[in-house]
This record gives structure tokens, C-alpha cells and sequence, in this order.
């Protein structure tokens, strides 16, 4: 089916993520490619409720494809979520004449834009930009793969003095709900232990092990600890430990928003370009309350609902694996 699509506005929501800006030139450029007119919603949800929009033009989104954040600023909308909020945001579209709408975000902002969808009947695409990776129907999300690298930066770093003062340092990670990014970057950092939501913190475990690595000589370590983890963040963690094994010198290290800023990495900026681009293309085909993802080397689109009921199991076989490779 090709829709009669004329006008799109293009948002940010939730949690900013590396890319994004590499995303809204993505969907912008390629909506005037074809014919259509673009606005750029500021603010997110909260934007659309206040009419805060302009029109993008090509020029408008050049130069941005390199820039961490997102050029549209983005919000968490409390209001977004009541009827009369929603109602607002669609007298604005209405007043405009906008059509369809992309959305860049996470889990809560297609939370928000299946309602929206429905209850307005507007076309509405999503593009999956966070760097928890919490969400099915894509293998990657845009800003996962900067953020990892940022992490791997800093806790490189952290290594450094760790090693040079004989001390154990329990480094938090970002991740409410899901341990990915604490997962895939304290592999890449070597860390000793890593902990995250999806599995539960054994700290006889992890105690057993520490002592083990100092009975073999180890004169520092790095704990990842993902902020969700159920039995608590680094501080709290560190507090558990300590109470019991007192060998090292232990620090704490909250990484903290520095893992969602920065310029993308090249993957990120691939990975955004390619699904703004075709979530434009999804709105001309008439697609509407879906998510744009990749997965393997394919565009797949998958409805809001599938995607944020994420199936939030981790890969097993990676925790096994740190422990082994940790010893
Ligand atoms: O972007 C996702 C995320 O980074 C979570 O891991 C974190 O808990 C949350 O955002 C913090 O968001 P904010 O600083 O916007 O409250």
C-alpha cells in the first residue's frame, strides 16, 4: 500500500540516546526525499501537548549526524500519559495538519505512542533508541554500542589506578531494568564479577570468589554492578562485602550520565541511519504502530506491544562465561 502521507513530525522521548540526532536526519532527510513536509517536535511528548514544533528542512539537520544528544531535547511526559494531555497533542498535530508521526525512544515512549496511535488513528512509527537495549524485535538499539564503549573507556581507566593502589572497585552502571549494557561491557573490561537485575546477587558467591582471586595473587578487582541489580547498587554492594571481607581497599564508582552522552560510535550512527530512513519508508508502505529494528542484516518492524513485553532473560551462558574467564 503507498499512503497519501504529506506531513510527519519526527520527536525524541525518554532517556537521551548517542545517535539519536543521526536518526531524526535520517527520517527528516528522507521524508523530504520523498515529498513529504517535516516537523521537529521539541521536548518529546511534552513538546507535542505545548505545540513546541518547527519545520525541519534538509539543511535544518546537517552536521548533526556526529553529535551525542539529541538536537529535538527530550523530556518524560507525566501529562502525556493522561487523556487530556494526549488530547492536546492531537489538537496540535490536527492544527498543523501533520499525518504520522516517528517517534525516537525507548520502551516508555512506544508505551505512550501505541495509545496515541489508537486512540487518535494516526499513523505512528517508532525508532528503538536506548542504551539499556531493553526492548525485542531488535538485535541493537541506537546508543547501546556508544554507551558500551564509554563504559569500557572509563572502567579502562579505573583499572589503572586499581591495580596501582591494590583496591577493589565496585563500579555502577547504568540499567533500571536490565543489565545489558553492565553485562556486555564488563565482559569487555574483564571485570571479576558482574551484576545485574536479571540474575540474582549471590554475595557468599561472590565473596567465595574474591577470596579465591586472592589466594591467587590478585592484588585489585573491578565488580560491575548494574544500578537495577536487586540487591542493591555499588554503594550498597561494596557495604555487603566489606562487612565480611575486608582484604582490599574497596572504592566506589558511579559512572553515572556520562554513558549516555558522547559523539556515536560508527555502529550507532549505522544503525540510526539505516531505521530512520526506513521508518519513513514503513509510513509511506502505511504501516503504523510499530517498531523499526534490525535483526541479523533485515529491517524488520514489530508491533509497540511485542517489542516493550521484552523477554528480559539473559544470556546465561555469558555469566558462566565470566566466571570463567575471571579466574
Ligand atoms: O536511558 C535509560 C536510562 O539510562 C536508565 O538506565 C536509567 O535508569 C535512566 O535512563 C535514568 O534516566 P534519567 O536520568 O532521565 O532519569
Amino acid at each position: 500500500m503507498n499512503t497519501n502521507i504529506k506531513k510527519i513530525a519526527v520527536l525524541t522521548s525518554g532517556g537521551d540516546a548517542p545517535g539519536m540526532n543521526a536518526g531524526i536526519r535520517a527520517v527528516v532527510r528522507t521524508a523530504i526525499y520523498e515529498c513529504m513536509q517535516v516537523y521537529g517536535v521539541y521536548r518529546g511528548y511534552q513538546g507535542l501537548i505545548e505545540g513546541d514544533m518547527v519545520e525541519l528542512k534538509s539543511k535544518s539537520v546537517g552536521n548533526i549526524i556526529q553529535r551525542g544528544g539529541t538536537i529535538l531535547k527530550s523530556a518524560r511526559s507525566e501529562e502525556f500519559r493522561t487523556e487530556e494531555g494526549r488530547a492536546k497533542a492531537h489538537e496540535h498535530l490536527k492544527a498543523k495538519g501533520i499525518d504520522a508521526l516517528v517517534v525516537l525512544g525507548g520502551d516508555g515512549t512506544f508505551t505512550g505512542a501505541e495509545v496515541f496511535s489508537k486512540e487518535y488513528n494516526i499513523p505512528v512509527i517508532g525508532v528503538p533508541c536506548t542504551i539499556d537495549k531493553d526492548l525485542s524485535g531488535t538485535d541493537h538499539t541506537i546508543g547501546y554500542d556508544t554507551a558500551m564503549n564509554t563504559v569500557i573507556e572509563a572502567v579502562d581507566k579505573i583499572r589503572d589506578t586499581a591495580i596501582s593502589h591494590n583496591r577493589l572497585f565496585f563500579i555502577e552502571v547504568m540499567g533500571r531494568d536490565a543489565g545489558y549494557l553492565a553485562l556486555r561491557s564488563g565482559i569487555g573490561v574483564g571485570a571479576e564479577a558482574i551484576l545485574i537485575p536479571e540474575s540474582p546477587t549471590y554475595i557468599d558467591r561472590l565473596i567465595e570468589k574474591l577470596e579465591k582471586g586472592r589466594r591467587s595473587n590478585k592484588s585489585s578487582g573491578i565488580i560491575i554492578v548494574a544500578e537495577g541489580n536487586e540487591e542493591g547498587g555499588a554503594y550498597k554492594i561494596s557495604k555487603l562485602v566489606k562487612e565480611r571481607f575486608d582484604h582490599y581497599e574497596m572504592k566506589v564508582s558511579v559512572l553515572g550520565h556520562m554513558q549516555r552522552g558522547g559523539s556515536p560510535s560508527a555502529n550507532d550512527r549505522l544503525l540510526a541511519s539505516q531505521l530512520g530512513y526506513n521508518a519513513v519508508l514503513g509510513l509511506k508502505d502505511g504501516l503504523s504502530g510499530v517498531m523499526v529494528g534490525k535483526i541479523h542484516k533485515d529491517i524488520k518492524f514489530s508491533p509497540f506491544k511485542e517489542v516493550i513485553d521484552h523477554d528480559a532473560t539473559i544470556n546465561e551462558a555469558f555469566l558462566k562465561m565470566v566466571d570463567v574467564l575471571s579466574i
